[in-house]
């Protein structure tokens, strides 16, 4: 099989590589889910391998196949699988269980060891090939009513476990009435968190550089009934003295400049989460004594949040269809960019490169 691989440590060194075709019987106790990759989402995780910020190669090989973003089809399953059957509509969680006691009650997102296993970003292979085999633990099923919004159910699970930390860290106040909600950044996360704060009844202001006129960033964040403010237009200060400080903000622009000028707008007993992964090593100043003390007297919250299992992934798809009904059309905008055929692997990367694009996909098959 083809597969679009990366040598980790070397910069821009994606290329076609061979793997062997898997089968159910790779997974024991009769629990494989042969799956026939149709898509794969890629994002900035992609991009940052390719750069060598990160990655690992698995065990025994000098190549690490990307993708950790899949739409697939079952093609055959093992005796013993309940969940799925052939021709079901499927994704699969993206990290794998480690040794801590985390992992072992199925909550590998929160996993203590330093060394973590995800598909496509470190020490095992990604989707980005033709089929893979999977245990029936880590595979979800699509419904076929959201086959339109196919590789977006991954970093969907990614907000729906931002969204579910808000809420249970929240519980320390017995009683919290957010009204005002900040997501920085329009990527998909900021997207779909921005859908999944407003299914919960918020009042949300997706901040992003770009201006209003001619972006689809913007339709989308209005047709999920939030505000879109451009930072070219507003600051943050101003939006600050239109809409109060916010009760909540979830950060999700890239950037730790952001991550940390947001510490200093959040309303007593509000909450912060970070999902930015950053790469680098920027350096920045910050008024630490005022923050210090602003956190310490408003009793505020940061927390951060990475990775999803396979309950958020559950949760996000069940978003996203009541988002079907209450937004209809409105998420499948984000799908901007399809790139035909695993051979493309150059027109994904330059694609994403170029920063232009909001969602890169390839069509597998
Ligand atoms: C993925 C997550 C992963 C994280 C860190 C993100 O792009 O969507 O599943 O845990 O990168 O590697
Ligand atoms: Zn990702």
């Amino acid at each position: 099989m083809k597969a679009i691989a990366v040598k980790p440590g070397i910069p821009d060194s994606a290329h076609l590589a061979e793997l062997d075709k898997p089968s159910v019987s790779d997974v024991k106790d009769g629990l494989g889910v042969l799956i026939k990759v149709l898509k794969v989402g890629v994002d900035a995780t992609d991009r940052e391998i390719n750069d060598a910020e990160y990655g690992n190669a698995p065990p025994g090989y000098d190549f690490l196949v990307l993708g950790h973003e899949l739409f697939g089809r079952v093609e055959e399953v093992g005796p013993h699988v309940r969940k799925v059957s052939p021709g079901d509509y499927v994704t699969c969680t993206v990290r794998r269980a480690g040794r801590t006691i985390y992992d072992r009650i199925g909550r590998s997102d929160f996993t203590s060891d330093e060394i973590y296993y995800e598909r496509g970003i470190n020490l095992l292979h990604g989707y980005l090939t033709e089929y893979v085999v999977e245990t029936e633990e880590f595979v979800i099923h699509i419904p076929d009513a959201l086959q339109h919004l196919h590789v977006l159910p991954e970093p969907m699970s990614c907000a729906a476990k931002a969204v579910e930390q808000v809420f249970e860290v929240q519980r320390r106040l017995r009683v919290w009435e957010p009204r005002v909600a900040y997501v920085t950044g329009s990527g998909q996360i900021g997207l779909l968190t921005t859908m999944a704060l407003c299914l919960r009844g918020l009042e949300v202001h997706t901040l992003a550089r770009s201006v209003q006129t001619n972006n689809i960033k913007a339709e989308i964040v209005h047709g999920y009934g939030a505000q879109y403010v451009s930072t070219k237009e507003l600051s943050l200060e101003e939006l600050v003295a239109k809409t109060g400080k916010p009760d909540l903000i979830v950060e999700a622009t890239g950037s730790s400049q952001v991550a940390f000028s947001c510490m200093e707008i959040l309303s007593h007993n509000g909450i912060m989460v970070w999902t930015s992964i950053t790469g680098g090593d920027k350096q920045i100043n910050v008024p630490s004594n005022k923050i210090n003390l602003e956190w310490v007297l408003g009793n505020k919250a940061l927390v951060g949040s990475v990775n999803a299992n396979f309950r958020h992934f559950e949760q996000g798809i069940s978003d996203m269809v009541k988002s079907e009904v209450i937004y209809p059309g409105v998420t499948e905008k984000i799908l901007t960019h399809a790139v035909k055929g695993l051979d493309n692997y150059r027109e994904m990367m330059d694609l994403l490169v170029s920063g232009k694009a909001l969602k890169v996909y390839v069509e597998v098959a």
